[in-house]
């Protein structure tokens, strides 16, 4: 009677053991089932440091300069087209009645850019390159800022001119981007030797 009673106790002792063991898994096994349930975290996406060299153009000078930029950073580059082509009646300047004048004069006046818009989302880093006319940049090249959205890009503006500064071009672009982060820009004389361009270029550290 005795040792049934001994065994009895013994055997309770080991279902009590074993249903707070049983107890004691529960809340580890719903720990692991609520993690595979949880969505996975998408591995980080580094952001590419991608860079564009667009550039309007009308004489080759400004093309000449957007080249070697983008030679020297392997960057992607692209032109800004005139739907209509300047010809040189066009950009005689000396002539009051030509179209660069017609043009300057009406600050509001933006001549169309051919082919589709760009998608330039994929780039960090633009670089504008024009050439100066009256100081400033062409109108078309205004037209171009103010067709994209360049929020959070850094833009590097650039310019080909006989003798100018960059004078205010870059300032003036700068306002119709301003979320932009737009650095101070360069100007190369129209013969523009490629060394100089790749020392600027270097210079700016935007690869280090
Ligand atoms: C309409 C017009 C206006 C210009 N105005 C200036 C100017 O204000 N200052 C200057 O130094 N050069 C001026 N230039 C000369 C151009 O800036 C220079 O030739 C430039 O390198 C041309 O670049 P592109 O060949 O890329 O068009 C002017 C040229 C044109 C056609």
């Amino acid at each position: 009677m005795k040792i049934k009673k001994i065994i009895s106790c013994f055997l309770a002792l080991i279902l009590l053991i074993g249903a707070v063991g049983c107890t004691a898994a529960s809340p580890q096994q719903s720990d692991s089932q609520q993690q595979e349930s949880q969505p996975q975290k998408p591995p980080a996406i580094e952001a590419a440091q991608k860079t564009l060299v667009i550039y309007f153009s009308a004489t080759g000078s400004t093309k000449a300069v957007a080249e070697t930029i983008a030679e020297t950073l392997e960057a992607d580059i692209d032109e800004i087209i005139p739907e209509q082509p300047y010809t040189s009646e066009d950009l005689n300047w000396r002539d009051e009645t030509s179209r660069v004048n017609a043009e300057h004069e009406d600050a509001d006046f933006r001549p169309a850019i051919a082919g589709d818009i760009k998608d330039l989302s994929a780039y960090d880093t633009i670089f504008i390159g024009y050439p100066i006319w009256w100081g400033e940049a062409p109108n078309i090249v205004w037209n171009f800022v103010e067709s994209y959205d360049f929020s959070g890009k850094t833009m590097i503006p650039f310019c080909t001119s006989s003798s100018s500064g960059l004078g205010s071009s870059g300032e003036t672009l700068a306002a119709l981007a301003p979320d932009a982060e737009w650095l101070e820009g360069q100007r190369f004389p129209s013969n523009a030797s490629a060394e100089d361009v790749v020392n600027w270029v270097k210079g700016l550290e935007l690869n280090p």
